[in-house]
Protein backbone atom coordinates (compact mmCIF):
# COMPACT_ATOMS: atom_id res chain seq x y z
CA UNK A 1 0.00 0.00 0.00
CA UNK A 2 1.43 3.47 -1.25
CA UNK A 3 0.21 6.11 1.49
CA UNK A 4 0.40 9.71 1.41
CA UNK A 5 2.50 10.01 4.11
CA UNK A 6 5.52 7.18 3.46
CA UNK A 7 6.19 8.23 -0.12
CA UNK A 8 4.38 11.83 -0.91
CA UNK A 9 5.26 14.98 1.07
CA UNK A 10 1.66 17.08 0.88
CA UNK A 11 1.85 20.62 -0.10
CA UNK A 12 3.96 22.70 1.57
CA UNK A 13 1.49 24.93 2.70
CA UNK A 14 -1.84 26.33 2.46
CA UNK A 15 -1.03 29.06 -0.20
CA UNK A 16 0.60 26.20 -2.28
CA UNK A 17 -3.30 24.12 -2.20
CA UNK A 18 -5.27 27.05 -2.64
CA UNK A 19 -2.89 28.16 -6.08
CA UNK A 20 -2.34 24.14 -7.22
CA UNK A 21 -5.93 24.00 -6.72
CA UNK A 22 -7.25 27.48 -8.57
CA UNK A 23 -4.65 26.56 -11.27
CA UNK A 24 -6.09 23.12 -11.80
CA UNK A 25 -9.95 24.64 -11.76
CA UNK A 26 -8.83 27.88 -14.49
CA UNK A 27 -8.05 26.32 -17.62
CA UNK A 28 -9.67 25.78 -21.40
CA UNK A 29 -12.67 25.46 -19.20
CA UNK A 30 -12.16 29.08 -18.38
CA UNK A 31 -10.61 30.35 -21.82
CA UNK A 32 -12.09 28.36 -24.34
CA UNK A 33 -15.13 26.52 -23.40
CA UNK A 34 -16.90 29.35 -21.22
CA UNK A 35 -16.60 31.71 -23.79
CA UNK A 36 -17.51 29.38 -26.48
CA UNK A 37 -21.00 28.18 -24.80
CA UNK A 38 -21.57 31.36 -23.57
CA UNK A 39 -21.42 32.63 -27.05
CA UNK A 40 -23.26 29.80 -28.50
CA UNK A 41 -26.58 30.45 -25.85
CA UNK A 42 -26.96 33.48 -26.18
CA UNK A 43 -24.96 35.24 -23.34
CA UNK A 44 -26.41 36.56 -19.94
CA UNK A 45 -28.91 33.89 -19.38
CA UNK A 46 -26.26 31.03 -19.98
CA UNK A 47 -23.86 33.07 -17.72
CA UNK A 48 -26.63 34.08 -14.78
CA UNK A 49 -27.25 29.95 -14.62
CA UNK A 50 -23.47 29.21 -14.56
CA UNK A 51 -22.90 31.57 -11.68
CA UNK A 52 -26.54 29.75 -10.11
CA UNK A 53 -24.98 26.16 -10.71
CA UNK A 54 -21.24 27.64 -9.28
CA UNK A 55 -22.72 29.26 -6.07
CA UNK A 56 -25.37 26.51 -5.32
CA UNK A 57 -24.27 23.56 -6.22
CA UNK A 58 -20.43 23.62 -7.00
CA UNK A 59 -18.76 25.72 -4.23
CA UNK A 60 -20.31 23.61 -1.46
CA UNK A 61 -19.16 20.21 -3.72
CA UNK A 62 -16.12 21.71 -3.48
CA UNK A 63 -15.89 21.71 0.58
CA UNK A 64 -17.19 18.30 0.09
CA UNK A 65 -14.67 16.74 -2.21
CA UNK A 66 -11.33 18.19 -0.72
CA UNK A 67 -12.80 17.05 2.82
CA UNK A 68 -13.30 13.59 1.44
CA UNK A 69 -9.46 13.30 0.75
CA UNK A 70 -8.17 14.98 3.63
CA UNK A 71 -11.06 12.58 5.76
CA UNK A 72 -9.32 9.63 3.67
CA UNK A 73 -5.97 10.58 3.53
CA UNK A 74 -4.34 7.55 3.95
CA UNK A 75 -4.68 7.36 0.44
CA UNK A 76 -4.06 10.15 -2.45
CA UNK A 77 -6.56 8.46 -4.48
CA UNK A 78 -10.37 9.41 -4.86
CA UNK A 79 -12.04 5.89 -4.75
CA UNK A 80 -9.72 4.27 -1.81
CA UNK A 81 -10.26 7.80 0.12
CA UNK A 82 -14.26 7.91 -0.36
CA UNK A 83 -13.83 3.84 0.72
CA UNK A 84 -11.72 5.25 3.51
CA UNK A 85 -14.45 7.61 4.68
CA UNK A 86 -17.39 4.76 4.23
CA UNK A 87 -15.58 2.50 6.24
CA UNK A 88 -14.85 5.46 9.57
CA UNK A 89 -18.40 6.05 9.44
CA UNK A 90 -19.72 1.93 8.87
CA UNK A 91 -21.24 2.53 6.18
CA UNK A 92 -21.05 0.33 2.49
CA UNK A 93 -17.94 0.77 0.99
CA UNK A 94 -19.80 0.57 -2.48
CA UNK A 95 -20.22 3.97 -2.09
CA UNK A 96 -16.56 4.36 -3.15
CA UNK A 97 -17.70 3.67 -6.70
CA UNK A 98 -18.51 6.90 -7.16
CA UNK A 99 -14.80 7.94 -6.47
CA UNK A 100 -13.97 5.03 -9.21
CA UNK A 101 -16.18 6.98 -11.72
CA UNK A 102 -14.43 10.22 -11.06
CA UNK A 103 -10.55 8.68 -11.55
CA UNK A 104 -12.18 6.98 -15.01
CA UNK A 105 -13.54 10.57 -16.07
CA UNK A 106 -10.62 12.26 -15.17
CA UNK A 107 -8.76 9.84 -17.37
CA UNK A 108 -11.21 10.60 -20.31
CA UNK A 109 -10.98 14.33 -20.04
CA UNK A 110 -7.00 13.82 -20.49
CA UNK A 111 -6.78 12.56 -23.45
CA UNK A 112 -9.08 15.24 -25.04
CA UNK A 113 -7.52 17.69 -23.01
CA UNK A 114 -4.49 16.94 -24.10
CA UNK A 115 -5.70 17.30 -27.92
CA UNK A 116 -7.13 20.65 -27.59
CA UNK A 117 -3.84 21.67 -25.69
CA UNK A 118 -1.94 20.71 -28.57
CA UNK A 119 -3.81 23.39 -30.49
CA UNK A 120 -3.21 25.98 -28.08
CA UNK A 121 0.66 24.83 -28.58
CA UNK A 122 0.12 25.65 -32.56
CA UNK A 123 -0.79 29.20 -32.34
CA UNK A 124 1.92 29.74 -29.30
CA UNK A 125 3.95 28.62 -32.19
CA UNK A 126 2.37 30.42 -35.13
CA UNK A 127 1.96 33.54 -33.26
CA UNK A 128 5.55 33.45 -31.76
CA UNK A 129 6.65 32.97 -35.36
CA UNK A 130 4.89 35.96 -36.50
CA UNK A 131 5.55 38.24 -33.26
CA UNK A 132 9.39 37.27 -33.71
CA UNK A 133 8.96 38.58 -38.06
CA UNK A 134 7.54 41.43 -36.94
CA UNK A 135 10.17 42.41 -34.37
CA UNK A 136 13.00 41.96 -37.01
CA UNK A 137 11.04 43.96 -39.80
CA UNK A 138 11.32 46.57 -37.34
CA UNK A 139 7.36 46.99 -36.77
CA UNK A 140 6.98 45.23 -33.56
CA UNK A 141 3.43 47.11 -32.78
CA UNK A 142 1.67 45.98 -36.16
CA UNK A 143 -1.01 43.68 -36.34
CA UNK A 144 -1.30 40.35 -35.94
CA UNK A 145 -0.02 38.19 -39.18
CA UNK A 146 0.58 41.20 -41.14
CA UNK A 147 0.41 40.22 -44.95
CA UNK A 148 -1.74 37.57 -44.93
CA UNK A 149 -5.28 37.52 -46.09
CA UNK A 150 -8.28 36.96 -43.34
CA UNK A 151 -8.98 34.04 -45.33
CA UNK A 152 -5.58 32.40 -45.00
CA UNK A 153 -5.71 33.38 -41.21
CA UNK A 154 -9.01 31.75 -40.59
CA UNK A 155 -7.32 29.19 -42.99
CA UNK A 156 -4.82 28.37 -40.49
CA UNK A 157 -7.29 26.06 -38.18
CA UNK A 158 -8.07 24.02 -41.02
CA UNK A 159 -4.41 23.72 -42.11
CA UNK A 160 -3.94 22.27 -38.44
CA UNK A 161 -7.09 20.17 -38.52
CA UNK A 162 -6.22 18.29 -41.71
CA UNK A 163 -2.51 17.43 -40.78
CA UNK A 164 -2.45 14.55 -38.22
CA UNK A 165 1.00 14.77 -38.16
CA UNK A 166 0.60 18.43 -36.65
CA UNK A 167 -2.26 17.54 -34.29
CA UNK A 168 -0.26 14.44 -32.65
CA UNK A 169 2.85 16.68 -32.75
CA UNK A 170 1.36 19.18 -30.48
CA UNK A 171 -0.86 16.35 -28.32
CA UNK A 172 2.46 14.75 -27.81
CA UNK A 173 4.66 17.55 -26.43
CA UNK A 174 1.79 18.82 -24.38
CA UNK A 175 1.48 15.18 -22.80
CA UNK A 176 4.93 14.68 -22.49
CA UNK A 177 5.24 18.57 -20.54
CA UNK A 178 2.65 17.47 -18.15
CA UNK A 179 4.31 14.29 -17.75
CA UNK A 180 7.63 15.69 -16.37
CA UNK A 181 5.67 17.73 -14.34
CA UNK A 182 3.64 15.48 -12.16
CA UNK A 183 6.53 13.08 -12.56
CA UNK A 184 8.35 15.54 -10.16
CA UNK A 185 5.98 14.88 -7.17
CA UNK A 186 3.64 16.77 -5.69
CA UNK A 187 5.95 19.11 -4.23
CA UNK A 188 8.89 19.66 -6.63
CA UNK A 189 6.80 19.20 -9.70
CA UNK A 190 2.83 20.10 -8.82
CA UNK A 191 3.45 22.84 -6.29
CA UNK A 192 6.37 24.66 -8.20
CA UNK A 193 4.73 24.90 -11.38
CA UNK A 194 1.70 26.59 -9.95
CA UNK A 195 3.82 29.16 -8.17
CA UNK A 196 5.58 30.23 -11.21
CA UNK A 197 2.51 29.70 -13.74
CA UNK A 198 -0.77 31.19 -11.70
CA UNK A 199 1.31 34.73 -11.38
CA UNK A 200 2.59 34.67 -14.78
CA UNK A 201 -1.38 33.56 -15.73
CA UNK A 202 -3.04 36.43 -13.76
CA UNK A 203 -0.77 39.09 -14.71
CA UNK A 204 -1.36 38.31 -18.78
CA UNK A 205 -5.40 37.94 -18.28
CA UNK A 206 -5.41 41.23 -16.56
CA UNK A 207 -2.84 42.74 -18.96
CA UNK A 208 -5.42 41.89 -22.07
CA UNK A 209 -8.18 42.51 -20.78
CA UNK A 210 -7.25 46.26 -19.90
CA UNK A 211 -5.98 45.85 -23.34
CA UNK A 212 -9.45 45.15 -24.68
CA UNK A 213 -11.06 47.55 -22.32
CA UNK A 214 -9.35 50.38 -24.38
CA UNK A 215 -8.69 49.23 -27.90
CA UNK A 216 -12.18 46.47 -28.05
CA UNK A 217 -15.89 47.23 -27.89
CA UNK A 218 -16.16 46.60 -24.07
CA UNK A 219 -19.72 48.24 -23.93
CA UNK A 220 -21.33 45.53 -25.94
CA UNK A 221 -19.02 42.70 -24.32
CA UNK A 222 -20.43 43.68 -21.07
CA UNK A 223 -24.26 43.85 -22.42
CA UNK A 224 -23.73 40.82 -24.06
CA UNK A 225 -22.48 38.56 -21.00
CA UNK A 226 -24.56 40.18 -18.94
CA UNK A 227 -28.06 40.96 -20.26
CA UNK A 228 -30.17 37.80 -19.59
CA UNK A 229 -32.41 36.96 -22.71
CA UNK A 230 -34.79 34.01 -20.98
CA UNK A 231 -35.96 32.32 -24.10
CA UNK A 232 -32.72 31.15 -24.58
CA UNK A 233 -32.96 28.45 -21.63
CA UNK A 234 -33.68 25.67 -21.85
CA UNK A 235 -33.08 22.17 -20.21
CA UNK A 236 -29.93 21.31 -22.48
CA UNK A 237 -28.99 25.20 -22.19
CA UNK A 238 -29.23 24.00 -17.97
CA UNK A 239 -27.61 20.95 -18.43
CA UNK A 240 -25.06 22.33 -20.58
CA UNK A 241 -24.10 25.08 -17.70
CA UNK A 242 -24.25 22.84 -14.82
CA UNK A 243 -21.35 20.40 -16.29
CA UNK A 244 -19.39 23.81 -17.49
CA UNK A 245 -19.55 24.40 -13.60
CA UNK A 246 -18.16 20.91 -12.53
CA UNK A 247 -15.75 20.48 -15.08
CA UNK A 248 -14.63 24.62 -14.75
CA UNK A 249 -14.27 23.51 -11.06
CA UNK A 250 -12.33 20.22 -11.49
CA UNK A 251 -15.58 18.93 -9.59
CA UNK A 252 -16.24 15.14 -10.11
CA UNK A 253 -13.33 14.28 -11.02
CA UNK A 254 -10.68 12.52 -8.80
CA UNK A 255 -9.08 16.11 -9.09
CA UNK A 256 -10.44 17.90 -5.66
CA UNK A 257 -9.97 14.55 -3.97
CA UNK A 258 -6.67 14.03 -4.12
CA UNK A 259 -5.39 17.32 -4.02
CA UNK A 260 -7.19 17.92 -0.78
CA UNK A 261 -5.80 14.62 0.62
CA UNK A 262 -2.39 16.27 0.59
CA UNK A 263 -3.81 18.98 2.77
CA UNK A 264 -2.55 19.37 6.34
CA UNK A 265 -5.61 18.94 8.71
CA UNK A 266 -4.89 22.38 10.37
CA UNK A 267 -6.17 23.88 7.03
CA UNK A 268 -9.46 25.04 7.31
CA UNK A 269 -11.24 23.54 4.28
CA UNK A 270 -14.42 25.92 4.04
CA UNK A 271 -12.99 29.46 3.36
CA UNK A 272 -10.53 27.71 0.35
CA UNK A 273 -13.11 26.26 -0.81
CA UNK A 274 -15.19 29.71 -1.48
CA UNK A 275 -11.44 31.32 -2.31
CA UNK A 276 -11.08 28.12 -5.44
CA UNK A 277 -14.63 28.82 -6.75
CA UNK A 278 -14.33 32.47 -6.38
CA UNK A 279 -11.47 32.98 -8.41
CA UNK A 280 -12.51 30.33 -10.43
CA UNK A 281 -15.38 32.51 -11.87
CA UNK A 282 -13.82 35.08 -11.63
CA UNK A 283 -11.78 34.23 -14.21
CA UNK A 284 -14.24 32.82 -16.97
CA UNK A 285 -15.93 36.29 -16.63
CA UNK A 286 -12.72 38.15 -17.20
CA UNK A 287 -11.75 35.54 -20.12
CA UNK A 288 -15.33 36.56 -21.52
CA UNK A 289 -14.59 40.46 -20.73
CA UNK A 290 -10.95 39.86 -22.42
CA UNK A 291 -12.31 37.98 -25.30
CA UNK A 292 -15.26 39.67 -26.61
CA UNK A 293 -14.32 43.22 -26.77
CA UNK A 294 -11.89 42.37 -29.40
CA UNK A 295 -14.78 39.51 -31.14
CA UNK A 296 -17.10 42.46 -31.37
CA UNK A 297 -14.61 45.11 -32.58
CA UNK A 298 -13.61 43.24 -35.07
CA UNK A 299 -17.76 42.63 -36.17
CA UNK A 300 -17.09 38.87 -35.77
CA UNK A 301 -20.17 36.20 -34.60
CA UNK A 302 -20.24 35.47 -30.43
CA UNK A 303 -21.83 32.36 -31.49
CA UNK A 304 -18.50 30.61 -33.69
CA UNK A 305 -18.01 27.70 -31.27
CA UNK A 306 -14.84 26.28 -30.54
CA UNK A 307 -13.55 28.06 -33.14
CA UNK A 308 -13.68 31.26 -31.54
CA UNK A 309 -10.38 31.64 -30.17
CA UNK A 310 -8.62 29.55 -32.46
CA UNK A 311 -10.00 31.52 -35.89
CA UNK A 312 -11.95 34.55 -34.82
CA UNK A 313 -9.84 35.65 -32.61
CA UNK A 314 -6.65 35.54 -35.08
CA UNK A 315 -9.01 37.50 -37.44
CA UNK A 316 -9.28 40.02 -34.69
CA UNK A 317 -5.73 40.83 -33.71
CA UNK A 318 -5.07 41.71 -37.26
CA UNK A 319 -6.84 44.91 -37.42
CA UNK A 320 -5.54 45.57 -33.52
CA UNK A 321 -2.81 47.83 -32.89
CA UNK A 322 -0.08 45.70 -31.59
CA UNK A 323 -1.77 42.82 -32.77
CA UNK A 324 1.19 40.26 -33.47
CA UNK A 325 2.22 40.61 -29.49
CA UNK A 326 -1.31 40.49 -28.41
CA UNK A 327 -1.76 37.30 -30.28
CA UNK A 328 1.28 35.87 -29.16
CA UNK A 329 0.49 37.20 -25.32
CA UNK A 330 -2.94 35.24 -25.24
CA UNK A 331 -1.78 31.96 -26.58
CA UNK A 332 0.87 31.74 -24.27
CA UNK A 333 -2.03 32.59 -21.10
CA UNK A 334 -4.11 29.89 -22.70
CA UNK A 335 -1.42 27.58 -22.58
CA UNK A 336 -0.22 28.08 -18.92
CA UNK A 337 -3.96 27.71 -17.79
CA UNK A 338 -3.74 24.49 -19.66
CA UNK A 339 -1.13 23.02 -17.81
CA UNK A 340 -1.82 23.49 -14.57
CA UNK A 341 -5.04 22.18 -15.27
CA UNK A 342 -3.32 19.21 -17.26
CA UNK A 343 -0.89 18.95 -14.27
CA UNK A 344 -4.05 18.31 -11.87
CA UNK A 345 -6.02 15.84 -14.80
CA UNK A 346 -2.92 13.72 -14.81
CA UNK A 347 -2.37 13.54 -11.07
CA UNK A 348 -5.90 12.17 -10.23
CA UNK A 349 -5.79 9.20 -12.06
CA UNK A 350 -1.94 8.49 -11.33
CA UNK A 351 -2.47 8.71 -7.82
CA UNK A 352 -5.30 5.68 -8.18
CA UNK A 353 -2.59 3.17 -10.67
CA UNK A 354 0.10 4.30 -7.72
CA UNK A 355 -2.43 2.43 -5.04
CA UNK A 356 -4.02 0.03 -7.60
CA UNK A 357 -1.07 -1.40 -8.73
CA UNK A 358 1.69 -0.51 -6.19
CA UNK A 359 3.76 1.53 -9.01
CA UNK A 360 5.92 4.33 -8.70
CA UNK A 361 4.81 7.91 -9.22
CA UNK A 362 6.82 7.83 -12.10
CA UNK A 363 5.65 4.33 -14.10
CA UNK A 364 2.19 4.99 -12.95
CA UNK A 365 2.26 8.95 -14.50
CA UNK A 366 3.46 6.92 -17.47
CA UNK A 367 1.58 4.81 -18.32
CA UNK A 368 -1.83 7.56 -17.58
CA UNK A 369 -0.24 9.34 -19.65
CA UNK A 370 0.42 7.02 -22.37
CA UNK A 371 -2.98 5.56 -22.25
CA UNK A 372 -4.57 9.38 -22.75
CA UNK A 373 -2.43 9.85 -25.52
CA UNK A 374 -3.88 6.65 -27.34
CA UNK A 375 -7.37 7.82 -26.79
CA UNK A 376 -6.38 11.57 -27.95
CA UNK A 377 -4.83 10.18 -30.97
CA UNK A 378 -8.28 9.28 -31.96
CA UNK A 379 -9.61 12.53 -31.09
CA UNK A 380 -7.22 14.24 -33.24
CA UNK A 381 -8.11 11.92 -36.05
CA UNK A 382 -11.62 12.39 -35.73
CA UNK A 383 -10.88 15.87 -37.71
CA UNK A 384 -9.25 14.06 -40.60
CA UNK A 385 -8.91 10.45 -41.06
CA UNK A 386 -11.46 9.49 -38.73
CA UNK A 387 -14.03 12.61 -39.68
CA UNK A 388 -17.18 10.34 -40.39
CA UNK A 389 -17.46 8.37 -36.84
CA UNK A 390 -20.31 9.48 -34.44
CA UNK A 391 -19.67 7.50 -31.30
CA UNK A 392 -22.83 8.32 -29.81
CA UNK A 393 -24.88 8.14 -33.20
CA UNK A 394 -27.82 6.00 -31.28
CA UNK A 395 -28.59 9.10 -28.90
CA UNK A 396 -30.32 11.46 -29.70
CA UNK A 397 -28.78 14.69 -28.19
CA UNK A 398 -25.37 13.31 -28.79
CA UNK A 399 -25.84 12.38 -32.43
CA UNK A 400 -23.94 14.52 -34.44
CA UNK A 401 -20.60 14.39 -32.20
CA UNK A 402 -17.05 13.89 -33.43
CA UNK A 403 -14.80 11.47 -31.34
CA UNK A 404 -13.29 14.46 -29.26
CA UNK A 405 -17.08 16.04 -28.85
CA UNK A 406 -18.49 12.58 -27.15
CA UNK A 407 -15.52 11.83 -25.15
CA UNK A 408 -16.34 15.68 -24.12
CA UNK A 409 -19.90 15.58 -23.42
CA UNK A 410 -20.21 12.02 -22.41
CA UNK A 411 -17.41 13.21 -19.35
CA UNK A 412 -18.64 16.72 -19.00
CA UNK A 413 -22.70 16.15 -18.73
CA UNK A 414 -22.66 12.68 -17.68
CA UNK A 415 -19.61 11.20 -15.93
CA UNK A 416 -18.68 14.45 -13.74
CA UNK A 417 -22.14 15.35 -12.53
CA UNK A 418 -23.15 11.60 -11.62
CA UNK A 419 -20.20 11.82 -9.39
CA UNK A 420 -20.95 14.99 -7.56
CA UNK A 421 -24.52 13.43 -7.07
CA UNK A 422 -22.82 10.61 -5.55
CA UNK A 423 -20.66 12.57 -3.79
CA UNK A 424 -23.70 15.02 -2.47
CA UNK A 425 -25.92 12.19 -1.17
CA UNK A 426 -22.88 10.16 0.20
CA UNK A 427 -21.23 13.44 2.45
CA UNK A 428 -25.13 15.22 2.73
CA UNK A 429 -26.84 11.86 4.11
CA UNK A 430 -24.14 8.51 4.73
CA UNK A 431 -20.81 9.90 5.96
CA UNK A 432 -20.37 10.24 9.64
CA UNK A 433 -21.69 13.77 10.83
CA UNK A 434 -19.38 14.82 13.00
CA UNK A 435 -16.19 13.54 11.24
CA UNK A 436 -17.75 15.95 7.94
CA UNK A 437 -18.43 18.66 10.29
CA UNK A 438 -15.03 18.51 12.00
CA UNK A 439 -12.91 18.40 8.77
CA UNK A 440 -15.17 21.14 6.67
CA UNK A 441 -14.60 23.19 9.79
CA UNK A 442 -18.27 24.29 10.41
CA UNK A 443 -20.24 24.69 13.01
CA UNK A 444 -23.80 26.67 13.29
CA UNK A 445 -25.72 28.32 10.84
CA UNK A 446 -22.81 28.07 7.77
CA UNK A 447 -23.17 24.46 8.77
CA UNK A 448 -26.50 24.23 8.39
CA UNK A 449 -26.56 25.77 5.42
CA UNK A 450 -23.90 23.89 3.83
CA UNK A 451 -25.91 20.92 4.62
CA UNK A 452 -28.82 21.37 3.00
CA UNK A 453 -27.36 23.02 -0.62
CA UNK A 454 -25.11 19.55 -0.17
CA UNK A 455 -27.80 17.29 1.28
CA UNK A 456 -30.94 18.50 -0.87
CA UNK A 457 -30.14 21.14 -3.33
CA UNK A 458 -27.13 19.68 -5.00
CA UNK A 459 -28.61 16.04 -5.36
CA UNK A 460 -32.22 16.92 -6.67
CA UNK A 461 -31.14 19.78 -8.71
CA UNK A 462 -28.34 17.75 -10.71
CA UNK A 463 -30.68 14.79 -11.07
CA UNK A 464 -33.01 17.02 -12.29
CA UNK A 465 -30.73 18.35 -14.98
CA UNK A 466 -29.51 15.80 -15.98
CA UNK A 467 -32.76 13.90 -16.82
CA UNK A 468 -34.08 16.93 -18.69
CA UNK A 469 -31.03 17.45 -20.32
CA UNK A 470 -30.32 14.36 -21.58
CA UNK A 471 -33.79 13.43 -22.38
CA UNK A 472 -35.33 16.77 -23.23
CA UNK A 473 -38.45 14.44 -24.94
CA UNK A 474 -39.35 14.00 -21.53
CA UNK A 475 -40.37 17.65 -21.35
CA UNK A 476 -42.59 17.70 -23.93
N1 LIG B 1 -11.05 22.74 -14.57
C1 LIG B 1 -10.27 22.57 -15.73
C2 LIG B 1 -10.59 23.67 -16.73
O1 LIG B 1 -11.41 24.49 -16.50
C3 LIG B 1 -10.47 21.25 -16.37
C4 LIG B 1 -10.45 20.11 -15.44
C5 LIG B 1 -11.42 19.17 -15.48
C6 LIG B 1 -9.41 19.97 -14.54
C7 LIG B 1 -11.41 18.11 -14.63
C8 LIG B 1 -9.39 18.92 -13.67
C9 LIG B 1 -10.39 17.98 -13.73
O2 LIG B 1 -10.00 23.72 -17.77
Amino acid sequence: MVTVSSTEQGWSSRTAFILASIGAAVGLGNIWRFPTLAGENGGGAFVLVYILCVALIGMPLVLSETLLGRAGSRYADAQRSVADVAKQSGVSRAWSIFGGIEVLACFMILSFYSVVAGWVLNYVWLSGADFVGQLASGAPFAGGFEGRSQDEVTGLMGELFSSPGRLLLFHALFMAVTYLIVAGGVHDGIEKAAKWLMPAFFFLLVGITIYGMFEGDFAEAVIFLFTPDFSKLSAPVMNEALGQAFFSLSLGSAVLITYGSYVPQNVRLAPTAVTIAAADTLVAILAGLMIFPIVFSAGLDPAAGPALIFQSLPVAFQAMPGGAFIGFAFFILIFFAALTSSIAILEGPTAWTMESFGLGRRASALLVALGAFLIGTLCALGYNVLADVRPLAFWPVFAGNDILDSIDSVTGKIMLPLAGLGVSVFVGWRADRRLVAAQAGLSGAPLLLWRGLVAWLAPVAVFLILLFGLFPGLLA
